[in-house]
């Protein structure tokens, strides 16, 4: 059975950075009382042309480059966003075809802010099964235009980017160990998004109640996290065979700082263990995780052969945690340039809707 290992990874933010005082501008609160709660100074906002897709393909790109494959290797895409640019298409879709990615399956996977560990589990597992050999798993965002920029609960929590992992087959042993995938339906309504979807569809009604936002109860959703953070931490490590002596990093979902330190406490485990940027960037959803293990990466911390665990927690309610070994790129001989068929591709799709145009023009557009 091949390993399945974590050999590309890559993230992309906004350039525009939303402060604690800029918010004290348009809402009654402060950058004392968001940093004493939460942790967070400042978040990301996407600009009017920047969407989840737009920020993946970046996160992507530098995630194939530093795997050193081709958009055409890839032979799964899984893109977990809370925050989809439609209901339908999948998210995953768009991203396929600015890739050029033309061998890979695409979908969307809602699993809320854990949706990036139930992922990279979904990717590793069809890896292990040898069903494919090659997946980039994507958490992508832009939640900041489901906020209520008027409710000082949520519009505080909240921000815009995206991170990738590219996995891969290998005989050698490592990369993803464990994983765990829990969810309580009961808790849905803590913390939803109600209006949109099939049950209370888009109206004029719908839009006048705000329906259209992020909805929360902060310490219902605080309460629930500060119990399963630690817990799904703890699984993980036990189905690997690993304890938390055997740990180099922790990373966790970035939602709130407390709820890190409290599962710190709860794993008795100092906190320098644990990678922490929620203070710069928010609460990214899906995108927190794989961008705090890139971060971490790029500042020389998590090295090869080190344990890690993402552990996660969100809507659903939805929580999971996954161990595995960092073991970078699988050495290759001839380098790639992933970032060259963004022309090729564009001009591919292009080509495509031409193909699709004419056909309907010869077939007649009722048949
Ligand atoms: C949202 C959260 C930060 C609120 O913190 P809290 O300590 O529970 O704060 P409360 O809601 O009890 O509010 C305490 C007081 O601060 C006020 N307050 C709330 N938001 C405020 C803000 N942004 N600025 C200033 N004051 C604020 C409240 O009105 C309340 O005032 P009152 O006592 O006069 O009524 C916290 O509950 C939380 O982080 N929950 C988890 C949310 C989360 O992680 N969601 C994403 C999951 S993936």
């Amino acid at each position: 059975m091949p390993y399945a290992h974590i050999t590309g990874w890559g993230m992309s933010v906004p350039e525009t950075v939303l402060t604690n005082d800029d918010l004290a501008k348009i809402i009654d609160t402060n950058d004392e009382w968001i940093r004493g709660h939460t942790g967070i100074r400042e978040r990301r906002i996407a600009s009017e042309n920047q969407f989840p897709s737009t920020l993946a393909v970046d996160a992507s790109i530098k995630a194939l480059q530093v795997a050193n494959l081709k958009p055409t290797d890839i032979d799964l895409i899984i893109c977990a966003t809370s925050s989809p640019e439609y209901i339908f298409p999948a998210t995953a879709c768009l991203i396929q075809d600015e890739l050029g990615a033309t061998k890979a399956g695409a979908f969307d996977l809602l699993a809320a802010c854990t949706g990036f560990i139930y992922a990279t589990n979904m990717a590793a597992q069809s890896i292990r099964s040898g069903s494919i050999r090659n997946a980039l798993v994507i958490g992508a965002e832009t939640l900041s235009r489901f906020v209520d920029w008027k409710d000082r609960n949520t519009c505080i929590l909240f921000g815009d980017g995206a991170g990738a992992f590219v996995l891969q087959a290998s005989d050698q042993p490592g990369g993803v160990l464990s994983a765990v995938m829990h969810s309580d339906g009961s808790g849905g309504d803590a913390l939803s998004l109600p209006g949109g979807g099939s049950h209370i569809p888009a109206t004029e009604a719908s839009i006048h109640e705000g329906k259209h936002y992020i909805h929360m109860d902060g310490k219902k959703v605080f309460r629930f996290a500060t119990r399963v953070m630690g817990q799904a931490a703890k699984e993980v490590l036990e189905l690997a065979g690993l304890t938390t002596n055997d740990v180099q990093w922790i990373i966790p979902h970035q939602a709130n700082f407390r709820i890190i330190e409290t599962a710190a406490k709860y794993l008795k485990m100092p906190l320098d263990k644990f990678i922490i940027n929620v203070d710069r960037y928010g609460n990214t959803s899906t995108a927190s995780i794989p961008i705090a293990t890139v971060e971490a990466v790029e500042k020389g911390l998590l090295k090869n052969g080190d344990k890690i665990v993402l552990v996660g927690f969100g809507a659903g309610l939805t929580w999971g945690a996954l161990a595995a070994e960092w073991t970078g790129p699988i050495p290759a001989e001839h380098k790639v340039h992933p970032e060259s068929y963004r022309t090729w591709a564009r001009t591919r799709s292009f080509m495509r809707r031409i193909v699709r145009f004419i056909e309907g023009l010869i077939w007649g557009r009722d048949s």
